[in-house]
């Protein structure tokens, strides 16, 4: 009697909680801007922040899941397209709202019947064709952050997307204009504000210019290689040969003219020597025949 009394005073109170608590919890959902195509910048500013689960009231996509944590409020977040769930996509977190992850050069749920790429990526120049059956790849791309070449793989998501680059140093690198050095074997690619500085090892040089500059995803010219110094480097070997044979030389020249020099000098002093010493003996009896 007393339990079912207490049970009439706390139900609605407890009700109310719920209901409260689930406004609450819908409310606390982030809004996802998909109307900005090139998300690239805002990432690379996007610092730790944390947002609350995406909002999903489009009917576009559905199930979204935090990526880099256990439960939200996360930073980034991967969410399933409601007419393909084998599709799905990335969004990351940034100034309170969910942007789509510039992996994605489109919202795959609008392209669920799509299995081929047809359509090129914003991000990147390429010089071939731009369509391709699931995980072709492009090579030749030229992402227009950076200028520099990164190959594209087109995903099961019908996008084509740049392909994994690690360097030889195993890092890995995206399409962005954020400061950079690549590593890749004798070369390292520097690209830093607009210029990109190629440098070789050492015993090994550009075959051209080493200094590029990036406008607008316009390169002013190739990337260098880095070939074999081989003229300079034995160039470099004759070089200090020549010094040591020519200081050899010198020493050796040096050395010859002080000889002969100290030969000359004691010749003379002979010939001076023997004409003090030898005039007595054959002077004397001379002059004293001649006198006689
Ligand atoms: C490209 O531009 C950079 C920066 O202005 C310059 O240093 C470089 O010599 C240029 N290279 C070519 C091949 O024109």
């Amino acid at each position: 009697m007393l339990f079912s009394l207490a049970a009439l005073v706390f139900l609605p109170s407890i009700f109310a909680a719920t209901v409260e608590k689930r406004i609450e919890k819908r409310s606390t959902f982030v809004a996802v801007d998909l109307s900005r195509v090139d998300t690239r910048d805002l990432l690379n500013r996007a610092g730790y922040e944390e947002c609350n689960p995406p909002r999903t009231d489009h009917g576009l996509y559905r199930d979204c899941r935090a990526r880099d944590r256990s439960a939200f409020p996360a930073r980034s977040a991967e969410c399933f397209c409601a007419q393909c769930a084998e599709k799905s996509f990335k969004l990351f977190c940034s100034a309170g709202k969910w942007y789509l992850h510039p992996d994605h050069y489109d919202l795959p749920c609008k392209h669920c019947n799509n299995k081929a790429c047809t359509q090129p990526n914003r991000q990147f120049e390429c010089r071939s064709q731009q369509i391709g059956g699931a995980k072709s790849v492009k090579s030749d791309c030229t992402c227009l952050h950076d200028c520099l070449d990164y190959d594209l793989e087109c995903d099961a998501n019908g996008q084509w997307m740049q392909k994994k680059f690690i360097d030889s140093n195993g890092h890995s690198f995206v399409c962005n204009s954020e400061k950079k050095v690549m590593r890749l074997g004798y070369r390292s690619i520097e690209y830093d504000k607009g210029l990109i500085t190629v440098r070789c090892e050492k015993g090994y040089k550009t075959d051209y210019h080493n200094k590029l500059s990036c406008i607008n995803g316009f390169r002013n010219g190739t990337i260098p290689e880095c070939i074999l110094e081989q003229r300079s480097a034995s160039g470099k070997m004759s070089n200090t040969t020549l010094y040591i044979i020519v200081f050899v030389a010198l020493l050796l020249f040096l050395a010859l003219v002080v000889v002969l020099s100290v030969l000359l000098l004691r010749k003379c002093r002979n010939a001076e020597r023997s004409e003090i010493t030898e005039s007595p003996i054959y002077a004397t009896p001379g002059k004293a025949q001649s006198s006689n």
